[in-house]
Parts: structure tokens; C-alpha cells; sequence
């Protein structure tokens, strides 16, 4: 049994006591960067505001002074020595005990404290990278959510906001950044002491700092805030892009918010180690490579979209999460949700021939398969523990919640959706904020009863799938919880439903309040259904009827088969908008996973994609044909064949339309469909797109600048490589891992770890897998090479059981361990599986993963149910032999 300490009361706590408040830090570090070790020492002032002897903040993996631990009264006249300071490493908090009280008012606590510049990605640590043919370290921070207490001792809550004021001691030749410009260098032989300007008050979590060897690019906003892009030496020219994105959206935003950019810089910088995406530090951000950088004839059109997309991303948390923070994490979605959103605003006005609001249904959609899941969460989440954070940067954070603000906005009308916005950012500027203080405004600002409606969205998981029918002239609806496992939740929501009939002219919305509503056809639409021909003949007739218009709405929409059959004639006359082709297909999708609609019929709809030409439309349409010939390789493999064929013939029409060579001054989307197009018509066994591809990936192997394989079609040339790779014929592989090793952009790199699971080997597959956990793939990027295909499911699955231990070791204190667990379990569909899933795991317990562990076995669940719905379903073979015979 542990041992009882006298400070019981502070452990198991979710957050800690409000008696001292931290106000200001004054922060010295001093990175050792060859023995990867730091040093360092903090004052900080706190103001105390219940009598205590003792003072509780978090720390983690220090080593502590208490000899130099003191407390300064606010008259400056008294100094207390520590007695004790005792650390609690599962709870991460120091408990600081003096011999008396302290007086009330801001004293200044002081602290001298040693650390490990670890390789984890997070706290203080270390990334490595290549300087003249040498090995270097840098030294890193990363904070979010919880991990500053990794570097000092502090109050690592968001809501205890204070202001910083940082000084570095570094090796001279380094550049050093931080929050804030620097207020004073002093080089001392080897090395300097670097004091940057006090940072307005702001949370630990965006606290920042840099030390290695970097170039930049710099330019400056139209008021003047000074940008730069840091990044390796000798690539300068690579940020350019960024720059330029973050410059106009710095501008952007000032004006959407009403309020300018709060610091007097913003460094961004390409950290070569990196665990997520990007991180939004205030004046620091920092980012992977690949979401930096961008090399114009090096890098593809979806990388150059995706650099724009972060980087206004993380310019949104420079407002919504840093100047105005979530008061908890329960919140989270305040921040990333609305940064999710902001950005593609931002993208839009930057880039309007991206169609960026059409893409934006990837996001969504990603909420919906997420929340379609019982062990889904709410966007408002209870966290009780710092462990449990890091599961929640989620797409129902993130994509639910980008989703839900888009339906809202689209309901109340953008302009007073802005206003509330700006008006939000005011009145809670260097303040936290919750939830309900953004409905509050929103509710003001627009005399809606915003709280109540959404809280439906945010507080209950799940989301409704809205069922229409006509019955005897009456046009019905009806809502209940669409759960992809086919059973009916009981949740209710308040549901902004809008539609429209024959033509976009006519629109109705309302809302749905109730399980149930109908409306006389006539009244309601003026118009008439009959249950006959989906071609309506007479004047009122009206010839469809769509749901959800433009797929602004967080819901799924079920028709009835008249109204279905309808949608399908539209779909192929090129009646609808993209955005709504988008949402039938993926409704239809949705619904027959969940049983609920025949495959049968699904394959029949996507015959009406045949002439498609929008991008996201036909990612889509991709998407939802890999989902299918995965499910009947289990279903149904006599068909496979047929069915692999069905989608050749549907992608080969817009795969020749576009042809392999891009055009002068052909737009981003075409290229970005080009590649998607060939990759899959590479990964469902195109022969004739396998042969040129093959032929054009000779073309690489001596020339990265070769003509013949762009950036944008390396993915297809990779797949169709690694498809004819055997253990007899490894000659492919042995190509594309001499790329894999001659590149130094991580793009490329990540491009290629992606393809190499497309082998059907399984003897190369393991191979494959082994090479991710060497040294010549960094532990952020193991994660790309877990895709395996249905083919190597069981491989992937034994071989992360048979190292479990090393991916624990590497990867146990982060949030990537989360996508071994769902890459690896997910793709299986048999009850036994889930149970073996089930039986690995419960001996390997672990908070951080418990979410996904459990989601990942439901989707098993998931995926045998609809096995054994496919297998009854009689009609299949005949349907789809008559899809993969007809010829157009
Ligand atoms: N705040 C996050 C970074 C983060 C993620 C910190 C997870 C801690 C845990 C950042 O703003 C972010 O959301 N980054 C995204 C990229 C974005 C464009 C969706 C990411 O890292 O993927
Ligand atoms: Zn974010």
C-alpha cells in the first residue's frame, strides 16, 4: 500500500486548489544541448488569497531544490525558507510546505530546478538534425495540454493565466526564440544570456521556446507586426509560402475579429521532431516540416493546401485560445473546433478557387464516423485527469466542432455571426472564457435561443439521422440517434433542418424540436409528390426533394425510396451541388454500414457519380469504394473482382479526362484529383494506369526533377510500385526505400512511408512494418506506415502484439500511441477478433488509450455486423454482376 503523506487532500485531485495565484513568471533555462540536460530557476510572483503554509503547483520530472526554495511577503521584508517540497509523480504536482503562513497578497516564490531534454515531443526536448554532414541537437518545447510542468515548476491550468518574462543562457553561435522579442543579448565567450520582453498574461500551455540552427524568410503584416518563417539552413526559400499565407491571414483575421494581432512579432518554425500537426504558441508557433514547408516543384498541391491550412489554423489561436482561452478543458473545442472552422474561412478568401467549403465536408464527415460511435464523447467532456487530455484532440473536438459552429453560423446568418464573434473576443480578451459565454453573446447578438439549441450539440454525444417520407401528400420527418451499429439512441436534438425542391430557388427551414413532424406537402412546398416515375409530369409536380442543403447541418438524412430514386435521377442529370451530391453518397454510405440500407443499393447510387468531376466528390466516392472492397473482402470475396472492376469503370472516365500530364495554368483541385484518380485506379488493379505508372517511376529513380512524375502523381506511381512487390521481387521496394533515403524533405518521406504497406506480400508487409520502428524513420512518422491493407490486417496485428513492449517504450507517453492502437484493431470484422482485442488489451490498461481501445473494438463490432448484412442480402451478386457487365 502506498504510504499515507500528510498532503493526501492534494492527490487524485483534477485540478489544483485556488489559494495562491500566479500573476508573473520570471523564467531562466539553460539547455545543456550535448548532454541533453536543462537547468533552471524561476520567480514567480503569486498573489495569496486564503491562509496557507503551503503552496501546491505542478512539476513533473524535475529535480527540485528545496534548499532554494523560498517565499518573499509582498513587503518584500520577509523571506521564508521551505521545509519540505514533496513531489506526487502521478498526479504531477509539487507540494511546497513553509514554517509558517504566508501573508496574504503577491509575494514571490522562488525555485531552482534541473531537467532531461527528452526525446518524447514533449515538455523541453530535444529534436535532431542534419548541420554540414553532422548530427545536431536542438532544444524544443511543446506544452499543450499539459506538459510545461515538464520544464518549470508552474500553475499549468489554462485559466491561471500571468505573464512571462523569459530569459535563455545559450551556446553563442545558436539562434534562440521565444513568446516575445528579445529585450537584451549579452554574449559571454561561448555562450549568451537572451531576455525577451514581457509577454502579456497568458497560459502555460503557450509558453515557448527554440535553440538551434535556423534560416529565415521575414516580411511584415500592414501594421507592421514583424513575420518570420524559421527553418534548416539552406532551405529558407521553403517557408516563402507560409509567410505569405501568414501574413494576408494575420491581416484577415484582424479584420474579421476586430481586434488586431496581440504580440509585436510571430516567428513560425519547422521542427524536424514533432508529435502533432502543429502548435499555436503565442509568438512561436511551431510545425512539423510537412506543414510548413513548401518547395514548388518538390511538394504537392495537397501539401501546398495543407501548409495554408495549418498555418491559418494556428494564426486562428492567436485570438480564439490564446488571447481568449478555454477556462478548462472541457472546452477544448472552443479552441480547436473554431480554429478548425477560422481556417477555412481564412483559406476561402485566400484561395477561392479551392472550393475549400466543399472540402471542408471531409471534416465533417470525419465527425460524424467518430460520433456515430456509443463510445463517442460529447464536444463538452469531463476531464478528470491530465492523462485523459490528449484523447480528446479529436475529431469531435476538432471536426464535430468545426461542424456544429458552421451549422450555427449558417443558421443565424454569417454577418451577425461575425459581429457576436468580435464581440466575444472583446469582452473576454486576456480572459478564459466557457461554452456558454459564446452562446451567451451569439444569443444577444441575435435575439435566437442559441444556448438552448446548442446544447443539444455540446453537452449529448451523437448526432440525429432525420427520416423523410411522403405519405398521402404529407411530408413527414422524424429524428432519433443514428448509431452506425444500427441501434436507436435515445438522444433528441434541436435540428436547423432546411430544404429544397426542384430547384435551389425554393428553400424551407425550421426547426425540428420534436421525434416527429409533418407537413401538408402543399401548404409547405406548394407543390406536389406523386409515388410513380421519379420524372414528374405535372406542373406542381416536384421533381426531388433535398434535406440538408449545401451539408451545412450536423445530421444524416434518410429518404424514402421515392424520394431517394429522385435524388439519384438528379444526381445524374447534374441537378444538385456538389456539396449535396457530397452528402448523399455519404448518407447512403453511413446508412449501410449501419444496415439500413442494402449494399445493392449503395453500388447502384454511385452509378449516378459516373460523369462527376468535382474533387471532393469523387474523394469521396474513392473513399466510400475502398470502405466497400474492404468490407466484402470479408462479405463477400466471390465478388470482389466484379466489384473492383465496377470502380474501375467509374473512375476511368474522369482518370482519362484528366490524363497523367497536368495542363499550363490547370487549377489546384485537378491536380489534386489527378493524383487521387490515378492512385485509385492503381490501388483497385488498373492495369494499363500500373503499367505507365511503372514506367514513369524508372523516370524518378535517377531524377527527382523528372517530368514525368510530378509531386502530385508520386503516390500513384509509389502504390502501383509496391502493389507488384514481392518476396521473390523486392526490386520496387529496394527503389523507393534508395528515395526514401536520398530525400531530406519530409514530405516526400512521408509520402513514400505511406505507400509502403500497399504490398500484398505479407512476408514484405512485416518487413515494412519492422523498418518503422528503426532508426531511419522518426518516431513522429511510424504512424503513416500502419496502413496495411485487409490483406496484411493480421501481420499488423501480430507484429504490434510481439512489440508491444518498444512501441509502449517509444511511444507510451504520447498521443500517437493511439493511432497503433486503432490502425492495427479497427480493420478487423469478426466477433472473436474483438474479443482477442479486448483480452491483449486488458492486461496492457492505460488511461491514455483507454477512448480509442474502445472504439476501435466497437468499430469491429461495427464492421461484422455488416458482414453478416451483406451475406443475407440475396440480391447482391445479381446486382452486381449487372454493374461491373454494363459497358457506357
Ligand atoms: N493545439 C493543436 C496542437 C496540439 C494537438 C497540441 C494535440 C497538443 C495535442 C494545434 O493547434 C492543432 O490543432 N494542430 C493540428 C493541425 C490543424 C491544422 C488541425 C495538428 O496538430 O494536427
Ligand atoms: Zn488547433
Amino acid at each position: 500500500m502506498a504510504e499515507k503523506s500528510k498532503y493526501d487532500q492534494f492527490k487524485g485531485q483534477a485540478r489544483l486548489p485556488k489559494f495562491a495565484v500566479p500573476k508573473r513568471y520570471d523564467l531562466n533555462l539553460k539547455p545543456d544541448l550535448s548532454a541533453c540536460k536543462f537547468s533552471g530557476s524561476v520567480h514567480i510572483s503569486v498573489d495569496i488569497v486564503a491562509d496557507t503554509n503551503l503552496i501546491v503547483l505542478n512539476a513533473a520530472d524535475l529535480l527540485i531544490h528545496t534548499n532554494s526554495v523560498s517565499f518573499k511577503d509582498h513587503s518584500g521584508s520577509k523571506v521564508l525558507q521551505a521545509v519540505e517540497v514533496e513531489l506526487f509523480a502521478e498526479d504531477e504536482i509539487a507540494v511546497v510546505e513553509f514554517p509558517e503562513s504566508l501573508s496574504r497578497g503577491v509575494g514571490v516564490l522562488t525555485m531552482s530546478f534541473e531537467g532531461t531534454l527528452n526525446d518524447k515531443m514533449k515538455g523541453f526536448y530535444r529534436s535532431v538534425y542534419q548541420h554540414e554532414g553532422e548530427k545536431k541537437n536542438m532544444a524544443v518545447t511543446q506544452f499543450e495540454p499539459a506538459d510545461a510542468r515538464r520544464c518549470f515548476p508552474c500553475w499549468d491550468e489554462p485559466a491561471f493565466k500571468a505573464t512571462f518574462k523569459i530569459t535563455l543562457e545559450v551556446p553563442s553561435e545558436l539562434v534562440a526564440l521565444s513568446n516575445m522579442p528579445v529585450s537584451k543579448e549579452r554574449v559571454n565567450g561561448h555562450t549568451k544570456t537572451v531576455s525577451y520582453q514581457e509577454s502579456p498574461i497568458m497560459s502555460t500551455y503557450l509558453v515557448a521556446v527554440v535553440v538551434g540552427l535556423f534560416d529565415y524568410v521575414e516580411d511584415h503584416t500592414s501594421d507592421g507586426v514583424k513575420v518570420r518563417v524559421y527553418c534548416q539552413i539552406g532551405k529558407a526559400s521553403e517557408g516563402r509560402f507560409a509567410l505569405n499565407v501568414a501574413v494576408k491571414t494575420l491581416d484577415l483575421y484582424k479584420e474579421y475579429f476586430a481586434v488586431p494581432y496581440s504580440l509585436p512579432k510571430l516567428d513560425m518554425i519547422a521542427i524536424p521532431d514533432f508529435a502533432a500537426g502543429a502548435m499555436e504558441n503565442y509568438g512561436l508557433v511551431t510545425y512539423r516540416e510537412t506543414a510548413l514547408l513548401y518547395d514548388e516543384k518538390q511538394s504537392a498541391a495537397s501539401n501546398k493546401q495543407r501548409v495554408a491550412i495549418v498555418v491559418a489554423h494556428e494564426l486562428a489561436h492567436q485570438w480564439f485560445g490564446n488571447l481568449v482561452t478555454m477556462e478548462w478543458w472541457t472546452h477544448l473545442w472552443l479552441n480547436e473546433g473554431f480554429a478548425t472552422w477560422v481556417a477555412h474561412l481564412a483559406a476561402h478568401s485566400l484561395f477561392p478557387d479551392w472550393n475549400i467549403w466543399t472540402q471542408f465536408l471531409e471534416e465533417s464527415t470525419e465527425g460524424l464516423r467518430l460520433d456515430g460511435l456509443a463510445e463517442s464523447h460529447p464536444i463538452e467532456v469531463e476531464i478528470n485527469h491530465a492523462c485523459e487530455i490528449d484523447e480528446i484532440f479529436d475529431a469531435i473536438s476538432y471536426r464535430k466542432g468545426a461542424s456544429v459552429i458552421r451549422m450555427l453560423q449558417s443558421y443565424l446568418g454569417p454577418e451577425c455571426f461575425q459581429r457576436a464573434l468580435a464581440s466575444y473576443i472583446k469582452k473576454h480578451a486576456c480572459s478564459n472564457a466557457k461554452t456558454e459565454d459564446l452562446w451567451s453573446v451569439l444569443e444577444e447578438e441575435s435575439g435566437e435561443p442559441v444556448t438552448k439549441l446548442m446544447a443539444s450539440w455540446t453537452k449529448q454525444q451523437g448526432y440525429p439521422v432525420v427520416s423523410v417520407t411522403v405519405k398521402d401528400q404529407k411530408l413527414e420527418f422524424d429524428q432519433s440517434q443514428f448509431l452506425l451499429s444500427g441501434a436507436k439512441g435515445d438522444g433528441q436534438w434541436i435540428v436547423p433542418i432546411t430544404l429544397s425542391c426542384g430547384s435551389y430557388d425554393t428553400c424551407k427551414n425550421f426547426l425540428l424540436q420534436s421525434p416527429h413532424e409533418s407537413f401538408d406537402l402543399k401548404e409547405f412546398l406548394g407543390c406536389s409528390i406523386s409515388c410513380g416515375s421519379s420524372e414528374g409530369t405535372g406542373k406542381e409536380e416536384c421533381s426531388w426533394i433535398k434535406l440538408n442543403v449545401d451539408q451545412t447541418g450536423f445530421y444524416r438524412v434518410k429518404y424514402d425510396d421515392n424520394l431517394a430514386r429522385r435524388l439519384g435521377y438528379a444526381i445524374e442529370k447534374k441537378h444538385l451541388s456538389a456539396t449535396d451530391r457530397f452528402g448523399i453518397l455519404d448518407d447512403s454510405l453511413a446508412l449501410c454500414m449501419a444496415c439500413q440500407l442494402p449494399l445493392s443499393s449503395l453500388l447502384t447510387l454511385m452509378g449516378a457519380y459516373r460523369e462527376e468531376d468535382d474533387y471532393t466528390v469523387l474523394s469521396n466516392l474513392i473513399n466510400t469504394c475502398h470502405k466497400i472492397t474492404r468490407i466484402a473482402a470479408d462479405a463477400a470475396p466471390e465478388l470482389l473482382h466484379d466489384i473492383k472492376q465496377y470502380f474501375i469503370d467509374l473512375f476511368k472516365y474522369p482518370a482519362e479526362k484528366l490524363g497523367w500530364d497536368s495542363k499550363e495554368g490547370e487549377g489546384h483541385l485537378n491536380c489534386m484529383l489527378r493524383g487521387e484518380l490515378l492512385t485509385a485506379l492503381a490501388q483497385f488493379g488498373h492495369d494499363s494506369t500500373h503499367n505507365e505508372a511503372t514506367r514513369r517511376f524508372q523516370a524518378i529513380l535517377g531524377d527527382w526533377n523528372t517530368p514525368l512524375l510530378p509531386p502530385d502523381l508520386r503516390k500513384a506511381a509509389y502504390v502501383a510500385i509496391m502493389r507488384n512487390v514481392s518476396t521473390t521481387n523486392r526490386t520496387g521496394l529496394e527503389s523507393l526505400l534508395r528515395l526514401y533515403r536520398e530525400t531530406d524533405r519530409s514530405q516526400e518521406k512521408t509520402r513514400i512511408l505511406g505507400c509502403l504497406g500497399s504490398c500484398s506480400d505479407n512476408d514484405v508487409v512485416l518487413e515494412v512494418l519492422n523498418f518503422l520502428l528503426s532508426p531511419e524513420v522518426r518516431s513522429q512518422d511510424a504512424v503513416f506506415g500502419l496502413s496495411v491493407g485487409i490483406k496484411g490486417r493480421e501481420i499488423a496485428w501480430t507484429w504490434l502484439k510481439e512489440n508491444w513492449d518498444h512501441i509502449m517504450k517509444t511511444w507510451g507517453s504520447g498521443f500517437l500511441l493511439t493511432r497503433f492502437v486503432s490502425a492495427t484493431v479497427s480493420p478487423f470484422a469478426s466477433i472473436e477478433k474483438a474479443k482477442e482485442a479486448e483480452e491483449f488489451f486488458a492486461k496492457r490498461a492505460k488511461p491514455s488509450i483507454a477512448r480509442t481501445l474502445k472504439q476501435s473494438i466497437e468499430r469491429v463490432h461495427i464492421n461484422a455486423n455488416w458482414v453478416q448484412s451483406i451475406k443475407n442480402e440475396t440480391q447482391l451478386s445479381e446486382t452486381v454482376k449487372g454493374l461491373a457487365s454494363r459497358k457506357y
